[in-house]
């Protein structure tokens, strides 16, 4: 089974409980999953592989480290994944970003794939997916078993908020994969949502609601 590291600093846990809140507006709501996401980028960038270089400082010459490789690729589950996009660039400028379209059928719940369009050079790329919540992980799994069609180097998932049922089928159906997120909530109500969650990600990002 991958790693799930539920990433519980301070200033992530201060910044979910704004966003949880039904009062915040789309505003700080867009803003709040932006910063989120570039703290959590941290935490799930901490094993990328390193070289080493040699470079001049205004003192000396000195050996020092570089990300090696081909580097990253995030790929956001549309829509409310876009939301998680600016943050993580602001940590990996670098990193090409692919795009996966999916919506859950409201009656079944099963993911609807309507858009994928990933980086050329993604089989020398460590892929992070990017979706603020993991309810019954429908959308993550096939998001990602599309991913794997394209054999990138490793792929890793990044969410905010999961519930248990998500979780427990997202690293049973892709137990390869790392699992990074701010929240393990307790459960989905009857129309698949978590509670006590934050409600509708994509909507509250987007005002559609
Ligand atoms: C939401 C969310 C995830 C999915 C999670 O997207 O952003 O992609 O639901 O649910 P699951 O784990 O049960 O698949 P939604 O289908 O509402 O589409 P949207 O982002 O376009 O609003
Ligand atoms: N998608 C959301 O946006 N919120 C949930 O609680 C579940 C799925």
């Amino acid at each position: 089974m991958g790693n799930v590291t539920i990433t519980n600093h301070p200033l992530i846990q201060h910044k979910l409980t704004l966003l949880r809140d039904k009062n915040t507006g789309s505003k700080e709501f867009r803003a709040l999953v932006g910063e989120i996401a570039m703290l959590m980028c941290y935490e799930a960038t901490r094993d990328l592989p390193l070289k080493e270089v040699e470079i001049e400082t205004p003192v000396s010459v000195a050996k020092a480290k570089v990300i090696s490789g081909k580097k990253l690729a995030f790929v956001p589950i549309l829509r409310a994944g876009l939301g998680m996009v600016e943050g993580v660039l602001e940590l990996v400028p670098s990193a090409r970003v692919g795009h996966i379209g999916l919506y859950r059928d409201p009656e079944t719940l099963m993911p609807v794939e309507y858009y994928c369009k990933l980086p050329a050079d993604i089989t020398e790329r460590e892929v992070i997916v990017l979706d603020p919540m993991l309810a019954t992980g429908g959308s993550a799994i096939d998001a990602i078993t599309q991913i794997k069609k394209r054999s990138p180097k490793s792929i890793k998932f990044m969410g905010i908020i999961a519930a248990p049922e998500g979780l427990n089928a997202l690293s049973k159906a892709h137990s390869d994969v790392d699992i990074f997120c701010a929240a393990l909530d307790e459960k989905l109500n009857e129309h698949g949502y978590i509670v006590p969650g934050l409600g509708d990600a994509g909507d509250r990002i987007f005002g559609t609601k």
